[in-house]
C-alpha cells in the first residue's frame, strides 16, 4: 500500500527543511537552528522514511553523513572512511544501560557473563579531523566532509600548537590520527568580544559566531590561513585512520586504551578525562561525574562517547550502515534552545554600562532553566536584530551567561518592533551616553544612580581618594543592602546605633569606622575630586583640573572649551567631566557632602601666561614668507584661536601670504581684518 499523501508532503518538506539548515550549518557555517532542533526534524525524518521504504530516495539529508565540501579546498578521499557514531536518544543515565544491553546481545553474552570493558571519552563539540603523518611528518590534514571525501586543510592545522608537526621515531610509517578541533570557551569568548569590537568600530564583513563550534569550524575552512591564525584552535585525539601495518612497521594494539595512551606518548592532546568503565554501572557513573563538571570544562562537550575498548570485539560487533555499533554518544542537555523574547530590558552594571538584556519565555538550557539572556549592546542587539516576540536561539554553556545568539527570521510577526537602547538611565534617569569608539552606553549619574551606588561609595572611600580607612567592600555591601546607606552622603550621616547594628560589627570596630569617617571630611580637591568617579578622571587628571581651576564650582561649571584648556584634557575627558557636572542629581550629591561637612582648602585658578587668542577663529590661506601652514597654524593654535578652513561672519582674522585665493576675496568682501605674517607675529605677540 502506498503512502497517504500528508506523509508524502511531510517527508518532502522535511527534507526541504534539513537540507536548508544543513547548509547553513555544515557550508555557511552560520545555523539558523539549535542542534536539538535540527535532531528532531531528522529523527521524524529517518522514522518516517523507515516507516516507508518505498518513499527512501538516495538524496534525502537522512543519506548523508556530513557536509558538502567547500568550493576553494582541495578534495581529498579518506583512505579509511570517517563514520559517525549513534547517539543514544535517552539522556538519562538509563541510556548507558541500553547500550551495554545491545552490545552484550549482539556479542551473544550470558549474564553470567563478565562485564564488557569499555573506554569513557568526552564528546568534543567541534569538527572531526584526519591528519595524516607520513615517515613522521605531517604532511596533510582533512575535514570528514560527507565521511568519504573531505577538504583539504592543511595549513590551517599546523596552526594548532598542540598538533604535532613531526612526531618521535617510534612513530609508524604512516599514521593518521582522528580527532575534534575545537575552539576552547575562553578563546571563543576572547574572538567574540574582539569581533564586537570591530563592529563597533565601523568594521565591514565581521561577525560574531554564534558557538565555539562554529568559530572552529569557520577558522579550519578559513581559505586566508593569515585569519586562521588569528582564530586560535586546539585539539584533541580519539582514534585512528590508516596505519601502517604490523609487517609493515606499524604497532599491535589488542585495546582501544592501549591507541589512546600511544598517541598520547607520541605528542597528541588525549583528554585526561578518558577513562576505562567496566560494566553498565561505570558507564552511568562516568556519564554523571562528567555531567557534574561539563560546565567548568574549559570546552564545549555535547555529551560522552562509550566504545567497547577490546579490538577483537570491535571488529566483531562491525557495523550497521555507517555506524559502529561498538560505539555510542550519550548525549547531556542541549546547551542551545529555542524560545521566545517577551521584552528586551536594559540593565545597568555597576559601572554603569548599560546593557541590553532579553527576557525570554523559560527554556531549559545547558541544565538550567533560562529566563534573561545578554545582548550584549547596542550594535549587537542591531545586528542581530532581535525584537520583542521573536523566536530566538539561546545558548547556554558553562558558566558563561546565556546569551540570544541568533533570530529564527521565518518566525517573525510583521509587526515586531526594533529595538532601541535608551539615552536615559532606566534606573536613575541621568543621561546615558555612547563615547565615540565605544560600544557601550553609560550611564553619567555615577554618584546618584542605584546600580552603581556600591561602586560609587567604594572608589569614594579608597586610599587614593577620600581614604575612609577600614570601609572595604564587605561593609560596603552589608551597609547598602540593610539599606543603611544608599547615597554617598549618608556615610556621613550615619551613628554609632546603625553601624553596631550590622553583622559582625563590635563596637570598637564601629567607633573606628566613624572616626575614619570624620578624618576623612578634612580632605583636599583633588582627591575628592578623584573620588567622585567622573569617567576618564583619574588621579592625574583630577590633580590637574584642581590645579588649573582652583575651586571646585568653576569645575562644575566650566564648559566644554574652558575644560579643553586644561594640559592633557581633550575632548572625550572633557565631555566627560561637563556631562557629569550637567546631571542634576550628580551636583546635589556634591552638594550635601560639602553640606556634611566633607572639605578642602580651595586655590586661585593657576596663573598661566594668558592665551591671548582665546576663543578668536583665524584662517591661514597664501604661502607666508618665512612660517610653513602648520607652524602657523600650531602657534595659532597654542595661543588658543581656532584654525578654520573657510572664511566666514565668525572669522576675527584671515592671515594671507603669497597668491592667496578666494579666501582672501571673501574675507575682503566681508569686512574681515587680514594680515600678513609680520601682522601675524605681532598678534600672537599679545
Ligand atoms: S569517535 C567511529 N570519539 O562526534 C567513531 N567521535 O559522529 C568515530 N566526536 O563528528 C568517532 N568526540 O568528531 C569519537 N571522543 C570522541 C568524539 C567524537 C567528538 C565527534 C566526531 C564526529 C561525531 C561522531
Amino acid at each position: 500500500m502506498s503512502a497517504p499523501v500528508q506523509v508524502r508532503e511531510r517527508i518532502d518538506a522535511l527534507r526541504e527543511l534539513l537540507h536548508h539548515h544543513a547548509h547553513r550549518y555544515y557550508v555557511l557555517d552560520d545555523p539558523q537552528l539549535p542542534d536539538a532542533e535540527y535532531d528532531k526534524l531528522f529523527r521524524e525524518l529517518q522514522e518516517l522514511e523507515a516507516q516507508h521504504p518505498e518513499l527512501a530516495s538516495p538524496d534525502s539529508p537522512t543519506q548523508r553523513v556530513g557536509g558538502k565540501p567547500l568550493d576553494g579546498f582541495a578534495r581529498v578521499r579518506h583512505k579509511v572512511p570517517m563514520l559517525s557514531i549513534r547517539t543514544e536518544t535517552d539522556i538519562e543515565a538509563s541510556g548507558a544501560h541500553s547500550f551495554d544491553a545491545r552490545v552484550r546481545r549482539e556479542l551473544g553474552l550470558a549474564e553470567s557473563d563478565p562485564p564488557v570493558e569499555y573506554v569513557g571519552e568526552l564528546k568534543f563539540d567541534g569538527l572531526a579531523m584526519n591528519i595524516r603523518y607520513e615517515n613522521g611528518v605531517l604532511v596533510q590534514a582533512a575535514t570528514r566532509g560527507d565521511g568519504e571525501i573531505g577538504e583539504e586543510v592543511t595549513q590551517n592545522i599546523r596552526t594548532i600548537g598542540q598538533v604535532p608537526l613531526r612526531l618521535p621515531k617510534d612513530a609508524p610509517p604512516v599514521l593518521e590520527v582522528r580527532g575534534e578541533v575545537y575552539m576552547s570557551r575562553g578563546d571563543f569568548e576572547k574572538l567574540n568580544e574582539s569581533q564586537r569590537e570591530k563592529i563597533a568600530k565601523g568594521a565591514k564583513g565581521e561577525k560574531t559566531f554564534v558557538n565555539p563550534r562554529n568559530a572552529a569550524a569557520g577558522a579550519v575552512r578559513q581559505l586566508d590561513p593569515a585569519i586562521a591564525r588569528q582564530r586560535p584552535l586546539s585539539f584533541f585525539a580519539y582514534g585512528l585512520g590508516e596505519i601502517s601495518a604490523p609487517e609493515a612497521g606499524g604497532p599491535t594494539f589488542e585495546t582501544h586504551f592501549e591507541i589512546l595512551m600511544t598517541l598520547r606518548s607520541w605528542g597528541f592532546p588525549v583528554s585526561d578525562r578518558t577513562q576505562i568503565a567496566t560494566g553498565a554501572d561505570e558507564l552511568i557513573a562516568f556519564h554523571q561525574a562528567i555531567g557534574k563538571d561539563r560546565d567548568s570544562l574549559p570546552f564545549d562537550i555535547d555529551g560522552v562517547v562509550y566504545k567497547v575498548n577490546s579490538l577483537a570485539l570491535q571488529r566483531q560487533l562491525g557495523f550497521v550502515s555507517r555506524e559502529p555499533r561498538w560505539a555510542v554518544a550519550h548525549k547531556y542537555p542541549a546547551q542551545e534552545q529555542l524560545t521566545t523574547v517577551q521584552a528586551i530590558d536594559v540593565q545597568v552594571g555597576r559601572t554603569g554600562k548599560l546593557t541590553p538584556v532579553a527576557k525570554l519565555a523559560p527554556v531549559f538550557v545547558g541544565g538550567v532553566t533560562v529566563t534573561n539572556a545578554t545582548l550584549h549592546n547596542e550594535d549587537e542587539a542591531r545586528r542581530k536584530d532581535v525584537r520583542v516576540g521573536d523566536t530566538v536561539i539561546v545558548r547556554r554553556a558553562g558558566d558563561v551567561i546565556p546569551e540570544v545568539v541568533a533570530v529564527v527570521p521565518e518566525k517573525r510577526h510583521h509587526d515586531a518592533l526594533q529595538f532601541t537602547m535608551p539615552r536615559i538611565c532606566p534606573v536613575c534617569g541621568s543621561d546615558a551616553v555612547r563615547e565615540e569608539g565605544e560600544a557601550d552606553y553609560r550611564c553619567t549619574g555615577g554618584l546618584f544612580c542605584g546600580a552603581q551606588r556600591k561602586q560609587a561609595i567604594l572608589h569614594f572611600a579608597q586610599r587614593r581618594a577620600v581614604d575612609i580607612d577600614g570601609l572595604g567592600e564587605k561593609l560596603v555591601d552589608q551597609m547598602v543592602e540593610a539599606k543603611v546607606i544608599s547615597t554617598l552622603p549618608d556615610l556621613y550621616r550615619l551613628g554609632l546605633a546603625n553601624v553596631v547594628a550590622l553583622d559582625r560589627m563590635a563596637e570598637k570596630s564601629a567607633q573606628n569606622v566613624l572616626a575614619a569617617l570624620e578624618k576623612s571630611k578634612q580632605t583636599t580637591l583633588p582627591r575628592f575630586l578623584y573620588g567622585l568617579g567622573v569617567r576618564h578622571v583619574g588621579e592625574t587628571t583630577a590633580k590637574e583640573l584642581a590645579r588649573h581651576f582652583g575651586k571646585l564650582d568653576s569645575i562644575m561649571d566650566a564648559s566644554v572649551e574652558q575644560l579643553l584648556e586644561v594640559p592633557d584634557v581633550g575632548p572625550i575627558v572633557a565631555e566627560s567631566v561637563h556631562t557629569f557636572f550637567r546631571q542634576p542629581h550628580n551636583r546635589e550629591v556634591v552638594e550635601q557632602l560639602r553640606s556634611c561637612g566633607v572639605t578642602w582648602e580651595e586655590g586661585e585658578p593657576e596663573a598661566r601666561a594668558p592665551k591671548p587668542l582665546a576663543g578668536k577663529t583665524i584662517v591661514l590661506t597664501g604661502t607666508l614668507p618665512t612660517l610653513s601652514r602648520d607652524q602657523a597654524k600650531d602657534m595659532l593654535e597654542a595661543a588658543g584661536a581656532k584654525v578654520a578652513g573657510s572664511v566666514s561672519k565668525k572669522t576675527d582674522y584671515v592671515v594671507a601670504g603669497a597668491e592667496a585665493g578666494s579666501k582672501l576675496d571673501k574675507a575682503r568682501e566681508l569686512g574681515v581684518t587680514v594680515l600678513d605674517e609680520d601682522g601675524l607675529r605681532v598678534l600672537l605677540a599679545g
